[in-house]
C-alpha cells in the first residue's frame, strides 16, 4: 500500500473543483488519508517547490500557489502514486488526454488545478512538509461496528 500528496491548487479550489476532484479518487478505490483547506505560507511554498527553484517560472509558481486556499490531502492505495499521476494527466492541460484531470478542467500550464508527488521520495517528504503524523488516519473500511 502507497501513498502519496495531492493537493488542488487555488484555481481548482476557485472554480469549486474540489468535490469533483476528491470524487475521482474516491472511485478509483484510493482511501483519503487526511485532507485540510489551508493557505501555504511563503517559507512552506518555496520549501515545496525547491527542486524548481532555478526554473524561469519558480516565482510565477511560488506566487501562484500562495495566492489562495489550496485543497491538501494524503490518498492511499496500490500503487497511488503512479496512479494518481495518470489520473492528473500532463503538466500541461493542452497535453492531457481526456478524461484525465487537467484534460478535463483545465487550459493552461500555470493554473493545472493540481499537484501530485511524483515518486515515493517527493510523497514521503511533501506529506511531512504539509501534514503532522497524528493527521494521518489509519482506518479499515470493512469493519462494520462504526457506520
Ligand atoms: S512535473 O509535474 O513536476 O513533472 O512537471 P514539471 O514540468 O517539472 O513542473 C514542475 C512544477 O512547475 C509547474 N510548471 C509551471 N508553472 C508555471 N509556468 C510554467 N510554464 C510551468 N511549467 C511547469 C508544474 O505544474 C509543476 O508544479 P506542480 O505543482 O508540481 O504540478
Amino acid at each position: 500500500m502507497e501513498r502519496t500528496f495531492l493537493m488542488v491548487k487555488p484555481d481548482g479550489v476557485q472554480r469549486n473543483l474540489i468535490g469533483s476532484i476528491v470524487q475521482r479518487f474516491e472511485d478509483k478505490g484510493y482511501q483519503l488519508v487526511a485532507a485540510k483547506l489551508m493557505t501555504i505560507e511563503q517559507s512552506l511554498a518555496e520549501t515545496h517547490y525547491e527542486e524548481h527553484k532555478e526554473r524561469p517560472f519558480y516565482n510565477e509558481l511560488v506566487s501562484f500557489i500562495t495566492s489562495g486556499p489550496v485543497f491538501a490531502m494524503v490518498w492511499e492505495g496500490e500503487g497511488a502514486i503512479a496512479g494518481a499521476r495518470e489520473m492528473m494527466g500532463a503538466t500541461n492541460p493542452q497535453e492531457a488526454s481526456p478524461g484525465t484531470i487537467r484534460g478535463d478542467f483545465g487550459q493552461q500550464v500555470s493554473k493545472n488545478i493540481i499537484h501530485g508527488s511524483d515518486s515515493p521520495e517527493s510523497a514521503a517528504r511533501e506529506i511531512g512538509l504539509f501534514f503532522d503524523e497524528k493527521e494521518l488516519v489509519s482506518y479499515d473500511k470493512s469493519i462494520s461496528e462504526w457506520l
